[in-house]
């Protein structure tokens, strides 16, 4: 996925649902993202199951995205991610923050995700906004050559009262 050179140094300004048209898009990003990205597939049982996938636009440019299921009171955040090219911009941050406040809304009362102990860059978000490491999983990750561990973070939510449709 080329980005155009005028929206370079700009900032995406809106986070709305996925649609099927985005998932060309987010799995250019994905690949360009991950050494073991998820399948196109994987993309589009998430939003034919009804998970909670967002994206982050800019113009007609997806710039980001998030992906996170939601039941039996807990929220997993299973993806979140942002183009190389709109990184260090508070993309992530947003993402993750309206991921939370819909886990919130919708009466979830803890979020969880898992992260690789060498994602610095992932862990200081989520730390930055109060996930705490509960438990490790042993070789969760493919890595090269085996497997990598992943952490496991927890955040407790707070009841909102904010509009859960959005
Ligand atoms: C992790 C990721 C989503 C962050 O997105 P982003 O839009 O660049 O992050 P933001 O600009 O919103 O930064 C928010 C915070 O994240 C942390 N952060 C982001 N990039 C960082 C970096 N390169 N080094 C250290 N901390 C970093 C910082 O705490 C930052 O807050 P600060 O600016 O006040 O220091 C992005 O780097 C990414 O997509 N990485 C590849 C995919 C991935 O690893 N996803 C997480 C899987 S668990």
């Amino acid at each position: 996925m080329a980005t155009a050179p005028e929206l370079l140094g700009s900032v995406p300004e809106v986070i709305r649902p996925m649609r099927d048209g985005d998932v060309p898009d987010v799995v250019a990003i994905e690949r360009s993202s991950y050494q073991f990205p998820w399948s196109e597939g994987i993309f589009r049982d998430c939003l034919r199951v009804g998970y909670t996938c967002r994206v982050a636009t800019l113009g007609r440019q997806v710039a980001g995205y998030g992906v996170m299921s939601v039941g039996a009171g807990e929220a997993h955040i299973l993806n979140l991610c942002v183009a190389t090219a709109f990184r260090c911009r508070g993309v992530g941050r947003r993402m993750l923050a309206l991921l939370i406040e819909r886990a919130a809304a919708g009466g979830m009362k803890e979020a969880f995700l898992e992260v690789r102990p060498s994602n610095t860059a992932a862990i200081r978000l989520y730390l930055a906004h109060g996930f705490e490491q509960v438990g490790t999983r042993r070789g969760y990750y493919q890595a090269v050559g085996g497997r990598e561990d992943a952490a496991v973070l927890r955040l407790a939510l707070r009841p909102s009262r904010a509009d859960s449709s959005t």
